[in-house]
């Protein structure tokens, strides 16, 4: 089992790192392979919006423009298994890095081939000192995986007051999704 970790994060330590390396233990105890993609230091190109709204994503379902790292990072999450989308909260949304993703990836994959459609997708947003925009910002992430097809397998809104406890449950869903579990199984009990 493979397990990227996408991430919006431009920081390399504070709470959302913090729950980042919690949902990599957790994929590490489940068996999985993780691999970890920080999109701040890619610095891909934000969407041009080709032609009258659509370009070659609409029929070819890939962009024009690429060749900046964006058809290398479809190739990554391709070859994963299950995925782990994650982002500190900005303005009640995703970040910028992570919308810009976002924004391109969807186009190419909306009716398209499916590179992530029937993955499974545990989505992370960390909020900071008001806690405000959580569920704006999960709502973002939310429409994207029905964009693009894919499985959402839990969402978890984290902020400083319950990031011990939430800590302790990413850990254990992204050992569940290491270990094959899907959304819609149903658990004994
Ligand atoms: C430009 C910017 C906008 C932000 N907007 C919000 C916000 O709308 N709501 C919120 O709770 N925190 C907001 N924050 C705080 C981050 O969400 C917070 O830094 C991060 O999620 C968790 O903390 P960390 O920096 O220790 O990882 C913002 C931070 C920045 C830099």
């Amino acid at each position: 089992m493979k397990i990227l970790i996408l991430s919006g994060n431009p920081k390399k330590d504070g709470l959302c790192q913090s729950l980042i390396n919690a949902a990599k233990q957790g994929a590490v105890h489940g068996a999985a392979e993780v691999e970890e993609i920080r999109l701040c230091d890619l610095r891909l190109d934000s969407c041009k919006i080709c032609g009258s709204g659509w370009g070659t994503c609409r029929e070819e379902h890939c962009c024009s423009f690429g060749s900046d790292g964006f058809d290398d990072l479809k190739t990554r999450l391709q070859s994963a298994d299950a995925i782990i989308l994650v982002t500190p909260v900005y303005w009640g949304e995703t970040t910028e890095a992570f919308k810009s993703f976002i924004d391109r990836f969807r186009r190419c994959e909306y009716g398209g081939s499916g590179i992530i459609s029937n993955k499974q997708i545990l989505l992370i947003a960390s909020a900071g000192g008001t806690g405000n925009g959580l569920l704006t910002c999960l709502e973002q992430m939310d429409r994207f995986c029905r964009h693009t097809g894919a499985s959402i397998f839990d969402y978890f809104g984290v902020n400083r007051w319950n990031s011990d406890y939430k800590k302790t449950a990413i850990q254990a869903a992204a050992q569940a999704l290491a270990k094959g579990r899907k959304n819609g199984d149903t658990l004994p009990g």
